[in-house]
């Protein structure tokens, strides 16, 4: 066991829209050692991205509201921490690859200007070493000719250069945690394979611990050490990735491997997860997965599972394990 650099306990995050309450971070915990990477995975709106933007306290304001919970950060919790406070940590000591991330480039300024903007809030450089600061970053994320690439804007890059670049300026300032919101999905098969391999040789250079969010296993089975699966607002599951890939035990796990396609199996085999998660402001009462699980009993309807650990570091919520 490697030592803890991030711990977050029993997270709330509530989303007041005129809709009314959407619970959508509602009671998660899990860690994240030193130079670990951890997979967040589980279908769109479980609220994956809103866990993420809660640890930087970046939610969309007002509506985004931490409601409990605890985030220690190197032992320090980051909601006792003033907002003067938290822009020192973001950017320099956690990061985050935003989902969108060819929105997250400016179209007005150069990739040179961008990658300056972090270095320059967190680091006093003059002229001359912030230039070679961001040629050394531009060298470190693998784009060719950076001296001439620097005065260039995102126009003039290809999807996969550009998502370098915004590689280059959340690394710029050597996090000691990189948060990656599906980074690669607007990517080509092959372009994505390349920056997965050019983030982990990133994080070894680095010493970087990574929380990966991804809706793809196999870039859990490549890149991740441990894996956590989130349905409606929860973890669900928790384990390291062999013993997840080898025992899954929430019926939600194994309905999401099992909607994975496999060479051999003809797509018309392909199983698809029934129905539609809840909706977050309005839970029912029991299991939130009892709607659609293929193994649900009378008692998940009425009764809340809680996460148990039930091997070595393998935790699950689910009443029919417990
Ligand atoms: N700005 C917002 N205003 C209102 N509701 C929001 C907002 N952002 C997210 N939500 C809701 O919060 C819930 C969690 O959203 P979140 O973006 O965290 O999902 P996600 O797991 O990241 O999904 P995806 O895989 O599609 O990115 C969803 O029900 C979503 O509709
Ligand atoms: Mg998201």
């Amino acid at each position: 066991m490697g030592k803890k650099l991030l711990e977050v306990r029993d997270l709330k995050t509530h989303l007041f829209t005129r809709r009314g309450v959407i619970k959508a971070v509602d009671g998660v915990s899990f860690s994240v050692d030193k130079n670990e990477t951890l997979g967040l995975v589980g279908e769109s709106g479980c609220g994956k991205t809103i866990t993420c933007l809660s640890i930087l306290k970046l939610l969309p304001n007002p509506v985004g509201q931490i409601v409990g919970g605890k985030i220690i950060f190197d032992n320090v919790d980051l909601l006792s921490k003033s907002e003067k406070e938290m822009r020192k940590i973001r950017g320099r000591r956690i990061s985050m690859i935003l989902q969108d991330p060819m929105t997250s480039l400016d179209p007005l300024f150069t990739i040179g200007e961008q990658i300056a903007e972090p270095i320059r809030s967190h680091q006093n450089l003059e002229r001359t070493n912030l230039r070679k600061k961001i040629i050394e970053m531009l060298k470190l994320v693998k784009i060719s000719a950076p001296e001439a690439r620097i005065k260039e804007y995102p126009f003039q890059m290809s999807g996969g250069m550009r998502q370098r670049i915004v590689g280059a300026i959340a690394l710029s300032c050597q996090p000691d945690l990189l948060i990656a919101d599906e980074p690669t999905t607007a990517l080509d098969v092959t372009i994505q394979a390349q920056f997965m391999r050019l983030l982990k040789e990133i994080q070894q250079e680095f010493n970087m611990a990574m929380i990966m969010i991804t809706h793809d296993f196999g870039i859990v089975a490549k890149v991740c050490d441990r894996v956590a699966v989130m349905y409606s607002g929860k973890i669900v599951e928790s384990a390291g990735v062999r013993d997840l890939f080898n025992h899954p035990l929430h019926p939600y796990t194994k309905a999401l491997m099992g909607a994975l396609p496999k060479m051999e199996e003809d797509m018309e085999k392909l199983t698809t997860i029934d129905g539609q998660p809840p909706d977050l402001g309005h839970l029912p009462p029991g299991c939130n997965f009892a709607a659609r699980c293929p193994e649900v009993k009378e008692i998940c309807r009425c009764d809340s599972p809680i996460l148990s650990e039930i091997n070595d570091g393998h935790v699950v919520s689910c009443l029919r394990v417990q």
